[in-house]
C-alpha cells in the first residue's frame, strides 16, 4: 500500500536538530511534502543558512523516510529562515535578531571579528548589518574600504532616512561615516548617543536576518544607549587570553547578565588565540598564554565559540579592507566556523527565550 503525508511526518517525527534537540515535525522544519507516483518530496527549512548540520540533518531524514518510500525517488530540499523572537516592535522591524559585539580591553579584535562573522554570514545566504557604533575608533570603514563613501540620505514620509552602504554584501553604517578620517572631531558621549540612536531609528536598514553592532571596549553610555533603544537578542564576547584581557572580559560579561539588563550572553570568542606563522601552520606558539578564551566560558557557564590564530595576513586583511575570511585557507575557515556557531547559538538562544526586553533605566 502506498505511504501516505502522516506516514512521512510520523517517520520524520524520529529526526531531531541536535541543537534544539526536538524533533524537526514539532519544530516545524518540515514543509511542502508531495508524494506522487513513483516520487517524495519535501522541504527541510533550517534556522539558519549558515547550519554546519546541514548535511547531517540531510542525511538523517533520507535515512528516516528510505523505509518506508521503498524504490521510490526521493526529493529533499534544504532552505532556512532564520528565526526570530523579536516582537513587533517600531524600531528596526524587519531585523530578526541584533547582536552586539563587546569586549572589556581594546584592541582585542572587536573590530576584525565582527566583520569577519558579518562577511562569512552574508557568504552563507543571510541577510546581515553592521552598526559600528564605537566612537573612540571607528574601523569599519577601514576594514571594508569605504573610508571615503557617506551613506545617502533619503526623505520618506516627512522624515529623513540614513541609507546603509553596501560592501561584500554586507550593509553598514559607521561614526566613522560622519567624520571625516582626519579631523580631531571630539565626540562628547550624548552626541555619540544620538548618533547610534539615529542609525538605529532612522535608517534604512530592510529586513535582516543579523544586525551585528561593534561597540567601543569596556562599558559606556553607548552599551545603554543600545540596550535602551532596542531589544538586544545576545551579546558575544571577544577577549584574547591573557590575563589581563580575561579579567576585563569577564566585566564585561557581567554588565550584560546584570537583571536589569538581562541580555542574554551567546558566547565567548577566543581572538589571537596562538601565533601561527602563515607558511608554518602546525606551528602554534601560545604567546598570550593557551586556553583563557575556553576557561571563560566554562566557568561563566557561556558557549565557546571558536579560536582565532593571530596571523599577520588577519591584520593585513583589516587593513587593506578586504576581510580575511573572504581568502581561502585555514584562517578564512577559522571566521567560517565561528560564524556557524554563532548562527547555532542564536537559533538555540530564540527557542530557549522569549524576546529581550528593552531597558528602562532611570535617569
Ligand atoms: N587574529 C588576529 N591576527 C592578527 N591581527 C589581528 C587579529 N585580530 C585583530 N588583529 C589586529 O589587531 C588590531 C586591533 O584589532 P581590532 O581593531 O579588531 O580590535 P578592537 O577590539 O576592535 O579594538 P578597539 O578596542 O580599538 O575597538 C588591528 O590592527 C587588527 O588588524
Ligand atoms: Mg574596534
Amino acid at each position: 500500500m502506498k505511504y501516505s503525508r502522516e506516514d512521512i511526518l510520523k517517520a520524520l517525527s524520529t529526526v531531531q536538530d541536535p541543537d534544539l534537540k526536538k524533533d524537526l515535525v514539532s519544530l516545524n522544519m518540515i514543509k511542502d511534502i508531495k508524494i506522487s507516483d513513483k516520487k517524495l518530496s519535501f522541504t527541510v527549512v533550517l534556522t539558519t543558512p549558515a547550519c554546519p548540520l546541514k548535511e547531517k540533518i540531510r542525511k538523517d531524514c533520507e535515512d528516516a523516510v528510505l523505509k518506508i518510500i521503498g524504490n521510490d525517488e526521493l526529493e529533499i530540499r534544504m532552505t532556512s529562515s532564520v528565526t526570530t523572537v523579536r516582537d513587533n516592535t517600531p524600531v528596526l522591524p524587519g531585523v530578526k535578531n541584533i547582536i552586539a559585539v563587546a569586549s572589556g580591553k581594546g584592541g582585542v579584535g572587536k573590530s576584525t571579528v565582527t566583520s569577519n562573522l558579518a562577511v562569512a554570514l552574508a557568504k552563507a545566504g543571510a541577510k546581515v548589518g553592521i552598526i559600528d557604533a564605537d566612537i573612540f575608533g571607528p574601523s569599519i570603514p577601514v576594514m571594508f574600504n569605504c573610508e571615503r563613501e557617506q551613506p545617502e540620505v533619503k526623505v520618506k514620509d516627512g522624515k529623513n532616512l540614513i541609507i546603509p552602504l553596501e560592501q561584500y554584501g554586507v550593509k553598514l553604517l559607521s561614526i566613522g561615516f560622519l567624520t571625516p578620517a582626519d579631523s580631531a572631531i571630539v565626540w562628547r558621549g550624548p552626541m555619540a548617543s544620538s548618533a547610534l540612536k539615529q542609525f538605529l531609528s532612522d535608517a534604512e536598514w530592510g529586513d535582516l536576518d543579523y544586525l551585528l553592532i561593534d561597540l567601543p571596549p569596556g562599558t559606556s553610555d553607548i552599551h545603554l544607549t543600545l540596550v535602551q533603544t532596542v531589544p538586544v537578542t545576545g551579546a558575544i564576547i571577544v577577549t584574547t587570553p591573557q590575563k589581563v584581557a580575561l579579567a576585563d572580559a569577564i566585566k564585561g560579561l557581567a554588565m550584560f547578565r546584570q537583571p536589569q539588563i538581562n541580555v542574554p550572553v551567546l558566547g565567548v570568542v577566543e581572538n589571537m588565540a596562538y601565533f601561527t606563522p602563515e607558511e608554518l601552520p602546525e606551528n602554534k606558539y601560545y604567546i598570550f598564554g593557551e586556553g583563557g578564551g575556553k576557561n571563560l566560558a566554562e566557568k561563566y557557564d557561556v558557549p565557546f565559540l571558536g579560536q582565532i590564530p593571530l596571523v599577520q595576513s588577519i591584520r593585513e586583511s583589516g587593513d587593506s579592507g578586504l576581510p580575511a575570511v573572504l581568502k581561502e585557507g585555514a584562517t578564512a575557515n577559522a571566521f567560517t566556523e565561528l560564524a556557524e556557531n554563532l548562527a547555532r547559538q542564536v537559533a538555540i538562544r530564540n527557542a530557549k527565550f522569549e524576546s529581550t526586553k528593552r531597558v528602562k533605566l532611570q535617569a
